[in-house]
């Protein structure tokens, strides 16, 4: 029986429209799918042979034909068509173009609707996979940075305004601590990505006796999807995932207006290396900070590929719609941007001087131990709310004479609370302002260190 060159095209009499078939090709895109797309196939194929439904022959047939797909795709030697649609008819057609009728039946009881499903979640669950480790990696740049500055002191800021004196690593770690939630976020989505959808079909399922089990085992899936109509219309995993991306640049863009910021020569607490900076076109003085801003700027990228998918998904009548083909370019950018900024931006941590004094100084400056005057006040017994007013009062009069709080002579204190004795000079020093905040979480070098040596321990219990 001839074959018309559009496996669908049965019922039509008519050729497709050339831009139409420009406008729906996917392949230019999806063949990015094509590895696994393979490797559900060969799962699929192993299955119909084992309930019979192809014999060993065929089975082998076709098993053998795909992998000299994937090897030729692999080594570039594939050219796919827009008239080939898309990645899953271009594989197929390939196939049947090799070996023939046995190629013919491979898609027996599967459909391209619960066939697309299932390579979404097959890359997504290896990508995934990718991202986990770079974030782990990011995370260990930042706990031997944290190491390396735990002597380093900069001011912490509210409203960018100095707040109080804060240890550099205990700034580090924090940053830590979001990466984690990060993590965790992307092993929770991971769960539901991998969840196997073959066996729905079209949309109802399948009356060949197809075993949904055997092919779930195969592939290494835990689950399978419970409801076919679910199935085929679910993107809920890549809108999640699209989230946790966009929460992640969220984070990695953070940091990164900081370090914009400390590059300044208004701040400079930091210095870039070369090698992560580019210079001006115009200006021979620049040297620009040029890849925190593309972190930065690439997170507004992701959050729009989050708002795409999430608009794609909200007016789909029940079930699969060909609107769902918009799915992947979002997912594809967002893993190459996540995976581009992670490795960047570690490797730029590295990249990296401290300048300490600068820091040091800053962290001085701006009355940021005012706290500790009201503190060393409580401490005294003063109740707090008159205690602030008190310190408050010590600033406005430092402001008036152009004093610092460390210059204040013991009189000059006293004359505002007869509480004060001399170790108030010591009680208003960085160090000292840093050291007191000694709580599980604070900024103390004694915490700081806790918590790093809580990292290293959990490591040593679930890191490779
Ligand atoms: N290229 C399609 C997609 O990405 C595959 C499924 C097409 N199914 C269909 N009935 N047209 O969603």
């Amino acid at each position: 029986m001839a074959r018309k060159e559009k496996p669908w095209g049965g019922r039509f009499k008519g050729g497709t429209d050339r831009e139409v078939e420009a406008f729906t090709a996917s392949i230019a895109f999806d063949r990015r799918l094509c590895r696994h797309d393979i490797e559900g196939s060969i799962a699929h194929a192993r299955m119909l042979a084992r309930q019979g439904i192809l014999t060993a022959a065929e089975e082998k047939a076709i098993v053998a034909g795909l992998r000299g797909i994937r090897k030729d795709f692999e080594r570039g030697a594939l050219v796919f068509a827009d008239a080939d649609e898309d990645v899953h008819m271009a594989v197929e057609k390939e196939l049947i173009r090799r070996i023939g009728e046995a190629g013919a039946k491979l898609h027996t009881g599967r459909s391209r609707n619960d066939q697309v499903a299932l390579d979404l979640r097959l890359y997504l669950r290896e990508e995934i996979g990718h991202i986990l480790e770079a974030i782990e990696g990011l995370k260990d740049a930042l706990e031997n940075l944290a190491g390396k500055e735990i002597d380093t002191v900069l001011p912490g800021y509210t409203h960018l305004q100095r707040a109080q004196p804060i240890l550099l690593a205990h700034y580090l770690l924090a940053y830590r601590e979001m990466l984690d939630r990060d993590e965790s976020r992307f092993r929770e989505c991971r769960v539901r990505v991998n969840v196997m959808p073959l066996g729905a079909g079209a949309l109802a399922g399948t009356g060949i006796p197809i075993d949904r089990r055997c092919t779930a085992e195969i592939l290494d899936f835990p689950e399978m999807t419970r409801n076919s109509l679910d199935a085929v219309s679910d993107r809920d995993f890549a809108a999640e995932f699209l989230f946790d991306c966009a929460l992640l640049m969220m984070h990695l863009s953070r940091f990164c207006e900081d370090l914009i910021l400390w590059s300044t020569e208004e701040f400079r607490f930091i210095e870039i290396s070369d090698g992560f900076t580019t210079g001006s076109s115009l200006m021979p003085q620049k040297k620009n900070p040029d890849v925190a801003e593309l972190v930065r700027g690439k997170t507004g990228r992701i959050y729009g590929h989050l708002v795409a998918m999430l608009t794609i998904l909200k007016g789909l009548p029940m079930t699969y719609n060909r609107d769902l083909q918009e799915d992947k370019e979002p997912v594809f950018d967002a893993v190459d941007t996540v995976r581009a900024s992670l490795s960047v931006f570690t490797r730029m941590l590295g990249q990296i001087t401290f300048l300490r004094d600068r820091m040091e100084k800053a962290a001085a400056g701006g009355f940021s131990t005012a706290t500790d005057v009201a503190e060393y006040l409580v401490k005294a017994g003063v109740p707090f709310r008159d205690a602030h007013g008190i310190a408050g009062r010590i600033v406005a009069f430092c402001l008036e004479r152009g004093k610092t709080l460390e210059a204040l002579t013991l009189e000059e204190y006293r004359a505002f609370h007869e509480a004060f004795r001399e170790d108030v000079h010591e009680a208003v020093t960085v160090r000292r302002s840093v050291g007191v905040r000694d709580i599980p979480g604070g900024t103390s070098g004694k915490a700081v260190r806790k918590r790093l040596r809580e990292i290293g321990r959990r490591h040593g219990r679930t890191k490779r």
